[in-house]
């Protein structure tokens, strides 16, 4: 007998992408999702405000690491300088987990990825270090480039 929908855990992917490659991180992170049987909304980060307030099981943020960290207005100004499209700098996950308030993540599960470049892959900061602070929240960085 397979699930109803109602069944089914839902999950709330949000990405921030300045040249594509954490949106394709996030296609691969829904797609394993989907397969173990969640029903997965995903929104970029500029579209995520509306999907944030729906009802989900869990939570799931990914990001570019922009110095160290999770991006900035300058660094992705400093991405749209570099080629970005202009729409993408409008602005990012460590805003969209700001407006969500301290208390998200606490009473539901979570957890955070990013994409870096392969040279500094053993430092350890990373944006998922940042996006999964101050909340007890599961951290993958598996992609770089
Ligand atoms: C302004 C800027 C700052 C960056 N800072 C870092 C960094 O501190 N560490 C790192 O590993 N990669 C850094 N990167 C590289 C990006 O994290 C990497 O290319 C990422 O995969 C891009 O993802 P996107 O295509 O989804 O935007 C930086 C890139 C930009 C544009």
């Amino acid at each position: 007998m397979s699930d109803t929908p109602a069944d089914r855990p839902r999950a709330l992917v949000v990405y921030e992408s300045m040249f594509g490659c954490t949106e394709s991180v996030t296609r691969a992170v829904v797609e394993g999702l989907e397969q173990g049987g969640v029903d997965v909304v995903v929104a970029e980060v500029r579209d995520a405000g509306r999907a944030g307030e729906e009802e989900y099981d869990l939570l799931v943020a990914g990001a570019p690491t922009h110095a160290f960290s999770l991006s900035r207005p300058g660094t992705r100004q400093d991405a749209v300088r570099q080629g970005a499209r202009p729409d993408r700098a409008e602005t990012g996950l460590r805003e969209w987990i700001t407006a969500l308030g301290p208390d998200e993540g606490r009473h539901r599960p979570a957890a955070a990825f990013d994409t870096r470049v392969t040279k500094v892959r053993h430092l350890p900061k990373a944006a998922s270090t940042r996006a999964a602070r101050p909340r007890r929240v599961a951290r993958v960085s598996p992609v770089s480039r």
